[in-house]
This record gives C-alpha cells, sequence and structure tokens, in this order.
C-alpha cells in the first residue's frame, strides 16, 4: 500500500469517529510502566506509533492485550532490561523512546536509548531531555549505539527551567518527577491539553502534581504507584486535519468524538478562513459554506497558541483563499518541506527566512525558512507526489483529493503513523482512490 493513485476533484461527505490522541496515547503508554499493577487505557487507535511503542514496552517485560474497541492492558509486573540492539530494531523513527528513561531509572537503575528518528521537520535534538534527566541525578553516557542512563544515588526532584515549553521535555519531568525523592519545581512547562490529560493520568495512579499559573507545575514524589484506568484525551489534530479537508473540498465532515474547549484557537482560525462548523454533543461538523475563502495570517505557537501540527492541512486550503495568507512556523524551523508538491501542483507559494507574522520568533537571525506566503487562489491540478511526514502528508492527501486529475501518491504508509484507518476513513467519504503496485 506504499504508492495509491487519487482522482481529485470530489468534494469529502460523511463522518469519521476519532479515537484518543497520538500524542497523549503514546506518552500515557509510558506511564503505565511506572506502576506495580496493571493499568487500562481506553480509545487507544490502531497507528504505527502505538505498535512501535507496543513492541518497546514488550521488550520491556510489559505484557499488552489490545483488543478491536480500543481497549489496551498493559502489565508492567515483569519489568525488566531490553537488549540495546533489540530496542534499537524496534524503536524505527519513533522519538518516545526518550520517555521511557525516566521510568526505567526508578525501576531499573538503568535505561538506554537509540539515536532517535521522526519526522523530517528540523532538527528535533533531545537536550532539553538530557539536562532534565540530569538534573534528577540521572549519570548520561553517550554510546556508539544510542545513549546509556543509570541512577546510582536514585532519583531526587529539582528545580527545572525549560528554555522553551517543549511538549516532550515537560512530559519527560512529570514521568521522571512522580516517583522521585522530594519536590521538583518545573517552571517553563507546557501546557497543551494532552499534557493535562497525562497529568490526569498520573494522578489516578497516586502522583501528586499541582499546575499553577504562568507554566509552573510543581510534582510532590511519591514512593509507589498503581495502574491507572483512563480514556484517552480525542486526538485534536486528526480533527483538525478533517476539518481542513472539508473546507478544501468543499465537502462536509461530521467529526465524531471532536470536542470544541481543546480546539478553540484551530476554530477561530477556520471561521476566519471562511468555514463553518457545527457543535454538538458528540462531535463537530465542518463544511464550507459556499463562498470565497479569505486569507488569513497565522503563527503557529505552543497552547494555548494556533498548534505547528494544524499548519499544512490549512495551508491548502489557504491555496484556494482570495488573496495572500502569510504563515509563520515558530515551533520548528523546517516545516514548510510540503510545499514543494503544492506549488508543482500549482500552488503559489514562497518561503522566507525572516519572521513575517509580528513577532519576532527564536529562528529570526538564523537560516531558517520558516515563513511561507501562499497566493491564491490557484487550481491545483494532480501530480506525481511523495509524502514526506505525518502531517506534511496528510496535507497532501488533500491537495490530491481537491485537483483536478490524476495524482500518484507515494510513501502513504507513513500517514498511518498518526492517522487511524486513514485510507479506509477517505473511503467511507467518498474519496476515489485506488491502490498501485
Ligand atoms: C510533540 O513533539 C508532538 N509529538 C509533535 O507532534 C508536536 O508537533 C509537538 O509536540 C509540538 O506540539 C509527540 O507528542 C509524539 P517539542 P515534541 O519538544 O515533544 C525543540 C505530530 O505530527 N526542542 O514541544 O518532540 C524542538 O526542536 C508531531 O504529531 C529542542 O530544541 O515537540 C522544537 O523546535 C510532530 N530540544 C521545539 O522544541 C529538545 O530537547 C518543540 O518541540 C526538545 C525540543
Amino acid at each position: 500500500m506504499s504508492k495509491i493513485v487519487v482522482n481529485g476533484g470530489k468534494p469529502l461527505t460523511g463522518r469519521v469517529d476519532l479515537k484518543g490522541a497520538k500524542n497523549l496515547v503514546t506518552k500515557a503508554m509510558v506511564a503505565a510502566l511506572l506502576a506495580d499493577t496493571p493499568s487500562v487505557l481506553k480509545d487507544v487507535p490502531k497507528i504505527s506509533d502505538v505498535e512501535v511503542v507496543s513492541r518497546l514496552l514488550e521488550l520491556h517485560g510489559v505484557t499488552i492485550d489490545f483488543d478491536d474497541a480500543g481497549v489496551m492492558k498493559l502489565d508492567p509486573r515483569g519489568v525488566k532490561q531490553a537488549r540495546m540492539v533489540d530496542i534499537d530494531a524496534h524503536a524505527g523513527s519513533s522519538r518516545i523512546p526518550i520517555l521511557f528513561c525516566g521510568p526505567l531509572l526508578h525501576q531499573l537503575g538503568e535505561a538506554f536509548i537509540p539515536d532517535l528518528g521522526g519526522c523530517h521537520i528540523g532538527d528535533r535534538p533531545i537536550d532539553f531531555h538530557l539536562d532534565v534527566l540530569r538534573h534528577f541525578g540521572a549519570v548520561i553516557e553517550k554510546q556508539a549505539q544510542g545513549t546509556r542512563m543509570s541512577a546510582p544515588n536514585g532519583l531526587h526532584g529539582a528545580k527545572v527551567e525549560l528554555p522553551y515549553p517543549s511538549v516532550g521535555a515537560t512530559e519527560q519531568v512529570l514521568l521522571t518527577s512522580v516517583r522521585a525523592k522530594g519536590i521538583t519545581e518545573l517552571s517553563g512547562a507546557a501546557i497543551e491539553p494532552e499534557i493535562m490529560d497525562l497529568i490526569a493520568i498520573l494522578q489516578k495512579m497516586g502522583a501528586i502534581i499541582s499546575v499553577d499559573t504562568d507554566r509552573v507545575i510543581r510534582i510532590e514524589g511519591v514512593e509507589t504507584l498503581t495502574g491507572y484506568t483512563h480514556r484517552a484525551l480525542f486526538d485534536r489534530n486528526e480533527a483538525a486535519s478533517w476539518a481542513a479537508a472539508a473546507l478544501t473540498t468543499g465537502g462536509n465532515i461530521f467529526v465524531g468524538g471532536a470536542k470544541q474547549l481543546e480546539m478553540t484557537t484551530f476554530l477561530n482560525v477556520f471561521r476566519k478562513v471562511g468555514g463553518a462548523f457545527d457543535i454538538e454533543d458528540d462531535g463537530i461538523r465542518f463544511y464550507q459554506k459556499g463562498e470565497d475563502l479569505h486569507p488569513v495570517v497565522i503563527e503557529t505557537d505552543v497552547h494555548p497558541g494556533f498548534m505547528t501540527d494544524w499548519q499544512q492541512p490549512l495551508v491548502v486550503a489557504l491555496t484556494q483563499a482570495r488573496g495572500l495568507s502569510i504563515v509563520h512556523e515558530t515551533v520548528y524551523e523546517n516545516r514548510f518541506g510540503f510545499t514543494e508538491a503544492l506549488v508543482k501542483m500549482g500552488a503559489q507559494i514562497q518561503i522566507y527566512r525572516e519572521c513575517l507574522g509580528g513577532n519576532p520568533c527564536r529562528f529570526g537571525q538564523r537560516n531558517f525558512y520558516h515563513s511561507a506566503v501562499i497566493s491564491g487562489p490557484t487550481p491545483l491540478t494532480g501530480a506525481d507526489i511523495e509524502v514526506p511526514d505525518l502531517r506534511g502528508g496528510f496535507s497532501h492527501m488533500v491537495a490530491a483529493l481537491s485537483a483536478t486529475g490524476v495524482s500518484n501518491v507515494g510513501n502513504v504508509q507513513l500517514i498511518s503513523r498518526g492517522y487511524e484507518h486513514f485510507l479506509d476513513k477517505l473511503g467511507n467519504l467518498g474519496a476515489d482512490f485506488s491502490y498501485s503496485e
């Protein structure tokens, strides 16, 4: 299923149902490692990132039972050290292994992480993670295949200040501090809804965590934690992706399980571009009102700002807006690679090094092409394109589905890292595509 042929130009209409957020579920699975009894996670999507984390947990002795209804049972009672070579072979392109460190140091006194992958959207270093772990007393040693950590004197609470509200580094602090001796004070924390849901899970397990104003989180370490039962927060990134697909193809999609509160920033922008939505008890309907789309200026930011993961699918809609739109990407330095394919299909998009959004960001004085100017409307025509990464890939599919003519889209399996039953959902929405070779 690596290549598909898309016959574009048809509105996507119908219903898709969301499961739990990729960016919460994978971390909740790691949290189960901290307990001495089993956990139950509900609404787990069947996506390849979940498969990778399952394999990694199994390598560490966790027993996993995952049923078709999306209920996952994780039993950590047989936790053990995995062989470096096996971790390396199974980690694939996932960045989650870095979050195993705190729990494994607590449970086993040592941890190993391979060199990490993830989407090709920037360097994605792990320096914040390593600094955080050092603060807690971990000893870190770089080896040929990855990084080895140990905690000869156990882990102790610390005062940590993040240079940037990184989602992963905040999760690192949470997963390490809950069982560290004493008090941890984290400032400059990320406060994304997925992080709040992880905090809710840890509290169910017995942790003591308070979230103060101004991005400060305080954690009082406890000696032991028990398993949790939790229904994962819905995937707001997937919801925003389908919303953009409805808008760009002139369709109408009901996204079951989407909720307003975690998406207010997205909904404001969606409405400004000319999209319409009806918020219902069990989901949100997204559609196009049938009038011209409007250009907008967007700056991506940490929560409660406009999420970086929302920008790629929406940029495709902006190619159809009348006038100039600007997107200033301030979270990742290199997240406009996907626009090359859109240009090939007829879009007018220029990428700039300058901060064009109004607020200078940390990439401004460096050589990163992190602002985009999109001039529309430009008809899109089918082309041969390769999916570059998860969100960029979704946007390529939206472009192919709204373009006139045929597109050959390669590397489609990358999209299944984060979208459950992606092609089945597209088929149910009336997309016209077939599998090639
Ligand atoms: C999470 O990545 C998500 N991934 C990303 O989702 C999401 O885009 C991102 O948060 C921002 O919301 C998962 O949850 C698995 P960060 P994460 O640490 O935690 C820099 C998707 O498509 N940084 O908040 O890795 C980093 O380079 C994806 O679902 C350092 O410099 O993101 C980036 O510029 C992709 N050093 C910024 O911080 C570090 O040690 C934010 O990254 C860590 C991060």
